[in-house]
C-alpha cells in the first residue's frame, strides 16, 4: 500500500475494500456553517462556483472536517445551460431558473465558447488536485442530459418533470437532438474536467425516477451511453460513475448499456436487488439521507444494513442522494466513524 493510493480508484477498478471508502452526494453545502459563510461572501451562488478561490475552499472544508476518501469538485450541474447562455439564476429558497427553452430555439443552441466559459471550473480542478493530500480522490461531475433537459424546458424544478415529458412525446425529434448535444456538449466539459487532474467523475441523473421504460432508455440511457461513449473514446481509461436515481428496476442493465464503471443506488432499491447489481461490479450508496438528518439508532441501523448486505463487495459507501441542509455537521462524523469502525 502506498502512502498515495486512491481507495476510491481502487472500488472503481472493482477492488473490495473493507472499510468502504466514503464521500457524501453535496458533501458541501449548507448544512455545514464554513461553507453559509462563504457563501454569503462569494454573492451569487454561480459567483460561487466560478470563482476558484472560493470554489477550492468550499470543495476542501469537508475534507477537512471529515477525511473523506473523495473530494467532489464544488460547481452545479447547470452550468451548461449557464454555457449555452439560458439565463440561469440561483435565488434563495427557490432554487434554480433559467429561460424556459422554446422548440425552435433548440436548433441554434451552440457549443461555441463553452469550455472558455467553464474556464474557472477547470482551473479550480487544478488546484484542488495540488492542494487535496495525495489519498484523496478528485471527482468531476455533470448532470446527465435529460436531468439537465428537464430544467432547461421547464425553466425551473418541478416535482414531476411533467414540462419535459411533455415535450418528449410532442417534440420527439428536438428534443433527441437537445439530448445529443447535451451529452456530446457535456462530455467535452468532462474530458476538460479530467484533463484538469479529475480522478473520477460522476454522472447524476437526478430525475431518471419519473420516466417509463421506453424514455429510459431514450432519454437516461442512450445519452448517457453515447457521453460515456464520447469520453473513452478520447480518454479510455476514464473512470465513470453513473447515478440514475429513482430508476428501480431499470436499472437491470443500465451498467452494461452505458458503459458506466460504477453505478449509484438510492435508497429505495430493494438491498437484494443491489447485491445482484454488484455481482457486475462496483456500486455507490445508498443511505436516506434523512437517515442522517434522524441520527441515533435510525442512521445506525441504515450503515449497519449496508455495511452487511453490500460490504463483501466493491462498494463506494455513500447517501443515496445528496445531504440535506438540516443534517447535523456532528451527524455526519458519527456516521464516518461508524462506516469507518472508528466509532467511540
Ligand atoms: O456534491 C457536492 O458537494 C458538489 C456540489 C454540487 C452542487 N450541486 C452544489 C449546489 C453538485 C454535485 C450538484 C449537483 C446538482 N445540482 C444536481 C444533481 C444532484 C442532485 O442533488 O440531484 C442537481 C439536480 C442540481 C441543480 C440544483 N442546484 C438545484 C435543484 C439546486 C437548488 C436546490 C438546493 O439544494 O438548494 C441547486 C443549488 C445548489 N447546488 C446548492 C449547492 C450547494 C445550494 C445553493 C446555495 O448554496 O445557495
Amino acid at each position: 500500500m502506498t502512502a498515495n493510493r486512491r481507495k476510491i480508484l481502487d472500488v472503481l477498478n472493482g477492488e473490495t475494500l473493507s472499510p468502504p471508502p466514503i464521500w457524501l452526494m453535496r458533501q458541501a453545502g449548507r448544512y455545514l456553517p464554513e461553507y453559509r459563510e462563504v457563501r454569503a461572501k462569494a454573492g451569487g451562488f454561480l459567483d460561487l462556483c466560478y470563482t476558484p478561490d472560493f470554489a477550492v475552499e468550499v470543495t476542501l472544508q469537508p475534507i477537512r472536517r471529515y477525511g473523506f476518501d473523495a473530494a467532489i469538485l464544488f460547481s452545479d450541474i447547470l452550468v451548461i445551460p449557464d454555457a449555452l447562455q439560458r439565463n440561469v439564476t440561483f435565488s434563495e429558497g427557490r432554487g434554480p431558473a433559467m429561460d424556459p427553452i422554446k422548440v425552435d430555439e433548440i436548433s441554434a443552441l451552440d457549443g461555441d465558447g463553452l469550455l472558455e466559459h467553464l474556464a474557472p471550473v477547470f482551473e479550480t480542478v487544478r488546484r484542488l488536485r495540488v492542494e487535496l493530500p495525495g489519498e484523496t480522490t478528485l471527482l468531476g461531475f455533470c448532470g446527465a442530459p435529460w436531468t439537465v433537459a428537464t430544467y432547461m424546458i421547464a425553466g425551473h424544478g418541478t416535482t414531476d418533470q411533467a414540462p419535459a415529458r411533455l415535450f418528449g412525446y410532442q417534440h420527439p425529434e428536438q428534443f433527441d437532438y437537445l439530448l445529443a448535444l447535451l451529452a456530446d456538449l457535456s462530455a467535452e466539459y468532462l474530458i476538460a474536467q479530467i484533463d484538469a487532474g479529475a480522478d473520477a467523475v460522476q454522472i447524476f441523473d437526478s430525475w431518471a425516477g419519473v420516466l417509463g421504460e421506453e424514455e429510459f432508455d431514450r432519454y437516461c440511457i442512450r445519452p448517457v451511453a453515447r457521453m460515456i461513449a464520447a469520453v473513452r473514446a478520447r480518454r479510455p481509461a476514464a473512470k465513470i460513475i453513473a447515478f440514475a436515481k429513482g430508476a428501480g428496476l431499470l436499472l437491470g442493465n443500465y451498467r452494461q448499456k452505458t458503459g458506466a464503471d460504477a453505478i449509484g443506488l438510492d435508497w429505495t432499491v430493494p438491498m437484494s436487488f443491489a447485491v445482484d447489481l454488484q455481482k457486475d461490479g462496483p456500486i455507490q450508496g445508498n443511505l436516506d439521507p434523512m437517515r442522517v438528518v434522524a441520527a441515533g439508532k435510525a442512521m445506525e441501523d441504515g450503515i449497519d444494513r449496508i455495511l452487511e448486505k453490500l460490504g463483501n463487495g466493491p462498494l463506494i459507501f455513500n447517501l443515496g442522494h445528496g445531504i440535506t441542509p438540516q443534517a447535523d455537521p456532528a451527524n455526519v462524523a458519527a456516521l464516518v466513524a461508524r462506516v469507518r469502525g472508528t466509532a467511540a
